[in-house]
């Protein structure tokens, strides 16, 4: 692997404990203004500081992300369909190489849908971006499995991962399922993160989280368990207890709780 390439893997997921927490918060470029993100900027400001990299597309970055920060960025560059559309993610490539590079940008991220009647645009498109994003030494994070009514079972997660990191994918982000995550690692030869999906109670969101790294997985690319928790930065601080310092999901609960607490009594 190239410096560069090398360098940039490295800033996403962390050489001290080769893990990672980013943070998602690029739902609205299907979405639009989702609950928590209707203001992107004052969602992330406080949870920068504990966020390992920043999931988003490049109009959130410009508007609302100052320049300033040190945090990696994961540029989102597939979309071209809504919320409203039969064909949610029939997605295509949104922003070139070259708008990623002067984002300076340390990753870009593509949605392929495997299984969708439109699966053959969508891998081709990974397999286009992962040819430009080589050629820069930028590594191309391949999201899976996001979308309605899909099957999110073991069978299907090591299938659509294991495609994504034939055709290149450096990083592959998916869901967590039981039974057989271990499979879905087991079978990606590439790093594996995991979604949050919908809101849950945070002590499930923790759990999840705590046994998708115990089967494997290198971190989380989470988003809505975070920025829609009532208590946000407790949320990303006890995911970062479970991702970097090995805590157990009780501990990461109790750690959450105590955090939340103490915001109350500040407030
Ligand atoms: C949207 C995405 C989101 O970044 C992904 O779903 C992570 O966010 P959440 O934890 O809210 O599911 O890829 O296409």
């Amino acid at each position: 692997m190239d410096w560069g390439m090398r360098n940039r893997m490295a800033r996403i997921i962390k050489p001290s404990t080769g893990r990672t927490v980013m943070l998602a918060v690029d739902h609205g470029y299907f979405l639009g203004p989702t609950t928590g993100l209707e203001n992107v900027g004052r969602a992330v400001k406080d949870l920068l500081p504990y966020a390992d990299a920043l999931a988003l597309t490049r109009g959130i970055l410009r508007h609302d992300i100052n320049p300033h920060i040190d945090t990696p960025i994961i540029l989102r560059i597939s979309g071209g369909t809504s919320i409203l559309s039969e064909e949610l993610l029939n997605e295509g490539i949104t922003t070139s190489m070259k708008e990623a590079i002067r984002l300076n940008v340390s990753g870009v991220a593509f949605s392929i849908t495997v299984g969708a009647k439109w699966e053959r645009n969508t891998i081709l498109g990974l397999s286009q971006v992962v040819d430009e994003a080589e050629e820069h030494g930028i590594p191309t994070l391949a999201v899976i499995a996001v979308g309605k009514d899909m099957v999110r079972d073991a069978r299907y997660l090591s299938l659509a991962g294991r495609i994504a990191a034939e055709h290149g994918a450096r990083i592959v982000k998916t869901y967590y399922c039981e039974p057989g995550f271990d499979k879905v690692i087991d079978t990606c030869p590439v790093p594996v993160v995991i979604a949050g999906g919908k809101k849950i109670p945070e002590k499930e969101a923790l759990e999840m989280a705590y046994k998708a790294l115990q089967a494997g997985a290198v971190g989380v690319d989470m988003g809505r368990n975070i920025f829609q928790s009532e208590h946000p930065v407790a949320m990303i601080k006890a995911i970062k207890e479970v991702v970097h310092n090995n805590a157990t999901a009780k501990e990461a609960y109790e750690f959450f709780e105590s955090e939340s607490k103490e915001k109350k009594v500040k407030a």
